[in-house]
């Protein structure tokens, strides 16, 4: 099924995974082990889904920068969130986790997809109740909100590729290989406001923020991120202040 969806050739694997590969005249491998699948690449490098830095993020609970973003101290909490650039589902585990929410997570690339969708039905089966609220779609973001009723979701949450500095971190240059790179586009936006009942939050590296260009409503800064957010329609009622006599 991953061969199939990624359109890529199927092998056994009975040499090294290096050796399988010079022999197809391959640079990617994507590997389904036993328990763990990865995708392996130039230089030994390897990527995989699992919890990551949940346990630290967890710490922060709600007065991380990025919960703040999706959900002000005060307002009801979220029940929907569509994380429309899964990725490694790092931020997809962390809001699960933390906001308790079921999260729609659309992931353009189908290697990417794949990972995400092992790597969290086998944290679910070692017990992160939160993997199982994710449901990953392989897909196009706008298409995929094209397809939703307005304001069908709470929040829709936005971690572009572009957006990231170039670190030379193995992992991160076989991320950087396979991801989708196209910036999201006007329809993008247009239907990431109009499916977002709450708000659309963006994250991007704290120095990269020019709250001007992007014309958003309020940012919220973190250490090395910050999240700019484009209200769409509640906060006005949730944040109404008490009317005037
Ligand atoms: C910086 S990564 C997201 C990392 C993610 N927030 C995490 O915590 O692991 C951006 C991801 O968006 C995906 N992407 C890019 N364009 C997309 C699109 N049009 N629709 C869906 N996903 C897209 C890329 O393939 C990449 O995996």
């Amino acid at each position: 099924m991953v061969a199939a969806r990624c359109g890529a050739e199927l092998a056994s694997r009975e040499a090294s995974l290096d050796a399988l590969l010079v022999e197809r005249g391959a640079e990617l491998a994507y590997v389904v082990g036993r328990e763990v699948e990865w995708l392996y690449g130039p230089g030994r490098a390897r990527l995989v889904v699992h919890r990551g830095m949940l346990d630290s993020r967890r710490d922060a609970g709600a007065i991380h920068p990025l919960v703040r973003a999706l959900v002000p101290a005060g307002e009801r909490p979220l029940t929907r969130v569509l994380d429309a650039t899964l990725g490694l589902a790092q931020d997809a585990i962390h809001l699960a986790d933390v906001l308790g929410v079921r999260i729609v997570g659309v992931e353009v690339s189908p290697a990417l997809a794949s990972l995400a969708e092992a790597g969290l039905a086998r944290e679910l089966t070692r017990g992160l109740e939160a993997a199982g609220r994710i449901e990953v779609v392989c897909g196009d973001a706008a298409e995929v909100l094209a397809a939703l009723p307005g304001a069908s979701v709470d929040v829709v949450y936005v971690d572009e590729m572009f957006a990231r500095p170039r670190r030379s971190a193995p992992g991160f240059a076989l991320l950087r290989r396979v991801a989708g790179h196209a910036p999201l586009g006007a329809r993008f936006w247009e239907e990431a406001k109009r499916v977002a009942a709450r708000r659309v939050v963006v994250k991007l590296p704290r120095d990269a923020v020019d709250p001007a260009a992007f014309a958003f409503d309020e940012v919220v800064i973190g250490q090395a991120m910050a999240y700019g957010i484009h209200h769409t329609g509640e906060r006005s009622l949730a944040f109404a202040p008490a009317a005037k006599a």
